[in-house]
């Protein structure tokens, strides 16, 4: 396993420090975004640190999302560590493996209850490549308003337990709601 200095030093804080991002209601860009939750934590709460599923988890989304795949992302934002134990990162560590075989930062610039950073944060990569997928990895809790802050209407709970799931959403709307498949930890049910 990686430690936590070698996973921080793929993080990068993209500053924010005054910088004012457009407000966005309902974003325009065309780009496909892909919702996934932090893998499996040892307890329920956010920042426990992963199990060893969540961290095979981990090691599965570069077959999902990483290069030469269906679904490769261009952009990734995560939840930020919990200030209080900076060093207990779920949605970070979840993506490390991903973040590395693209060779791209995790952008963590975004609070935890943030909807609307979330969403201008999108807008802004979008302006800068138009056609290149994004991956957001956050608690379950906030994924329904980041849904609707992307413009989805009358988003559901995220499903309780379900720590396989990809929401896709294009153009405002949730075209698909998946399974990550990763061979030995997920049964591919349609949901
Ligand atoms: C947009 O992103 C794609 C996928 O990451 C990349 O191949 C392409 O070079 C990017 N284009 C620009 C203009 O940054
Ligand atoms: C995280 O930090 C806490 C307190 O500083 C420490 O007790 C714990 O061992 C650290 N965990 C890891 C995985 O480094």
């Amino acid at each position: 396993m990686r430690s936590s200095f070698t996973a921080l030093t793929w993080i990068v804080l993209l500053a924010t420090a005054g910088y004012q991002r457009v407000a966005a209601d309902d974003p325009s860009f065309r780009n496909t975004v892909y919702l996934i939750r932090n893998g499996e934590t040892n307890t329920k709460e956010f920042g426990s640190g992963l199990t060893q599923t969540g961290i095979l988890r981990s090691q599965c989304l570069p077959s999902v999302f990483g290069p030469n795949t269906a679904q490769t992302v261009g952009y990734i934002l995560a939840e930020p560590p919990l200030k209080r134990k900076s060093n207990v990162s779920d949605a970070v560590d979840t993506v490390i493996p991903l973040a590395e075989s693209l060779r791209i930062p995790i952008d963590i610039s975004c609070g935890h209850d943030d909807k609307d950073c979330v969403a201008e944060a999108l807008s802004t990569f979008a302006v800068k490549n138009s056609t290149a997928s994004m991956l957001v990895v956050w608690d379950s809790d906030l994924l329904p308003d980041i849904a609707e802050a992307l413009g989805a209407s009358d988003v559901n709970d995220w499903p309780k337990g379900r720590h396989d799931l990809i929401w896709t959403i294009q153009k405002n709307k949730i075209r698909s709601r998946a399974s990550e498949a990763c061979p030995g930890l997920d049964n591919v049910v349609p949901v």
